[in-house]
């Protein structure tokens, strides 16, 4: 199957990293989508392990398109009754970047009724109910290039299920997620978040220190497909159950100025199922210290976007930088849109990347310290 992982600008290459990982090459990556291939068990894996993916699409086609006429014939030609039983739901939803065929309502409309005329042709009668399991229709056109997939993850995967409260300005889990993949945070090392608010790059970090799978407790759209075998989603959750180890070496500290958003963050971490491993505590950031070495500060500060807070949060970025003076081993890792931020900060960053949160463009500031030493493996 040709699958297609979709994801953030800017993060494509930490998801096809993580696709290299669970044993799968990335083909082509551009533009907020990497593509891949796969049997059943790679939708199954994909779904439940992608940290920094928003879905996983099995396409079904692909073609250039640059008139409805066009669009509507080649969309009508694609194998759809492989997929769609009679009763089979199929909403379709189109998004086009840089292309002639721009109108997404036109698309959307005329990709509904070219399916319809093809399932009406195949299954015979005038009426199909939409009664039965989804099918999300996915178009997506890019510059004139028209690719349909199924959407096989159904509610998009940064819905991991474990943040059921709101919060100020929380961060999406999938981006969280490509924060601590990007730094050089591991199981061993020490991990602070100062600004920690719902606590999602706290939670994101150790369900990576525990191999916990992220969709390990939520369903995929494809599941209730007939094309794929109950067995082999069971075979992928028994991999995930199998493959979570101990906690990490040392307790993950987030802390935050505001005791109702801790609260919001302990609950997150304890429907996780990491409230063991991290250790909340209510706390201005200028408090933030730690005896212990090469250790990793990953935070998300406020941005002072609105008029009249920026004095304020430059304060906050002036009183994050002398605490780290102190942690002279740590790693410090700082996503903002604060467009002086390294200025105010007093130091230049090792590597920036951009990155978006939500449709804020941010800048991730990276500041590696010294590496830790050798530590004893098995062998030695
Ligand atoms: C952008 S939010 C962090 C959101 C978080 N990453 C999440 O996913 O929920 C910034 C946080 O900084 C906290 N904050 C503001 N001033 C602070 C201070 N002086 N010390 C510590 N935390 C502070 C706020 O309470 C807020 O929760």
């Amino acid at each position: 199957m040709d699958l297609v992982a979709t994801t953030a600008f800017g993060l494509e290459a930490v998801v096809a990293r993580e696709l290299s990982r669970l044993g799968y090459e990335a083909v082509t990556v551009e533009d907020g989508r990497v593509s891949f291939s796969g049997a059943e068990d790679a939708v199954c894996r994909a779904n439940l392990w992608l940290r920094s993916a928003d879905r996983v699409l099995l396409k079904i086609g692909e073609f250039t398109a640059v008139d409805f006429g066009e669009l509507f014939d080649r969309i009508r030609d694609l194998p759809w009754s492989d997929w769609l039983a009679r009763d089979a739901a199929f909403p379709v939803r189109a998004k086009a970047v840089r292309s002639t065929l721009m109108s997404v309502r036109d698309c959307q409309a005329i990709a509904k009724k070219a399916i319809v005329e093809n399932l009406k042709a195949r299954h015979g009668g005038e009426w199909l109910a939409e009664s039965g399991a989804e099918y999300q229709v996915d178009i997506s056109i890019l510059k004139d290039r028209v690719t349909v997939s199924l959407d096989t993850s159904g509610v998009a995967l940064h819905k991991r299920g474990y943040r059921t409260e709101g919060g100020t300005a929380p961060l999406r889990e999938t981006l969280a997620a490509a924060l601590v993949q990007l730094s050089y945070w591991d199981a061993q090392r020490p991990f602070a978040d100062p600004f920690c608010g719902s606590g999602t790059i706290a939670v994101e970090a150790a369900m990576i220190g525990r191999n916990l799978a992220p969709g390990a407790r939520r369903g995929f759209a494809a599941e209730a497909w007939p094309q794929f075998a109950a067995e082999a989603w069971r075979q992928a959750r028994d991999e995930a159950a199998d493959a979570v180890r101990a906690a990490p070496d040392h307790m993950l500290i987030a802390t935050d100025i505001d005791e109702r958003a801790l609260d919001r963050a302990r609950r997150h971490a304890a429907n996780a199922g990491v409230g063991g491993d991290i250790h909340f505590q209510q706390g201005d950031v200028g408090a933030l210290a730690s005896k212990r070495k090469y250790g990793c500060v990953i935070t998300n500060p406020p941005y002072g976007e609105r008029l009249g807070d920026r004095g304020e949060a430059e304060n906050l970025y002036r009183r994050l930088a002398k605490s780290v003076q102190a942690l002279d081993t740590w790693s410090v890792y700082v996503l903002t849109a604060h467009p002086r931020f390294e200025q105010v900060f007093g130091r230049r960053a090792a590597r920036r990347r951009k990155l978006y949160n939500g449709r804020i463009e941010c800048t991730y500031f990276q500041y590696p310290g010294p590496r830790p030493p050798r530590r004893a493996s098995a062998e030695d």
